[in-house]
């Protein structure tokens, strides 16, 4: 895995911040950081790992996340509904240690924005066979329920990658 030097590397950092990317955050990538935010426990020897998310497109800069989201994460004892939505930038996020991408087109979009590729991963790379997580905003609450279950999966994975 071409990412094993940046994770040994960021083990050994006191804190990891870790920003979730798609393309509109208000579907996928909030979902992955209120995920997260709940699946990580802190351990005395490891990084302490902060998340955030952001989008590739402004297209929704300031806006809630969608309600498809925010009952998805409710369903499953998780509140993001005060989160809105913001542009990746690679300004803002110049002192980020690791974006990971939710698709193949928001990675290469944050390539070509100028990020170090040994900082950007896909989301499906850990323990999905490099799947994409496949955009949901067109259509029905089922997507959302699979978006949900493949961020579980991934983001657990990538939390264990980040803890030993
Ligand atoms: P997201 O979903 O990238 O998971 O937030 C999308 C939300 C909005 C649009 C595309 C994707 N849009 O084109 O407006």
């Amino acid at each position: 895995m071409k990412l094993e030097s940046t994770f040994a590397h960021l083990r050994e950092q006191e804190r990891v911040k870790i920003v979730f990317v798609c393309l509109g955050n208000i579907c996928r990538s909030p979902l992955a950081e209120g995920i997260a935010n709940t699946l990580y426990k802190p351990h005395a020897n490891a990084p302490k790992l902060e998340f955030s998310s952001a989008g590739t497109s402004g297209f929704h800069n300031g806006d809630p996340i969608d309600s498809r989201s925010i009952a998805i994460a409710r369903e499953n004892g998780i509140d993001i509904a005060h989160y809105t939505s913001k542009q990746v930038s690679l300004y803002a996020h110049s002192d980020v240690d690791l974006l990971v991408a939710m698709d193949r087109s928001n990675y290469a979009t944050l390539k070509a924005m100028g990020f170090e590729s040994d900082k950007i991963a896909l989301l499906g790379d850990f323990g999905l066979d490099g799947a994409e997580v496949p955009d949901p905003y067109y259509g029905g609450t089922d997507g959302f329920a699979k978006v949900f279950a493949m961020l579980q999966s991934g983001i657990s994975n990538l939390l264990a990658s980040l803890s030993h």
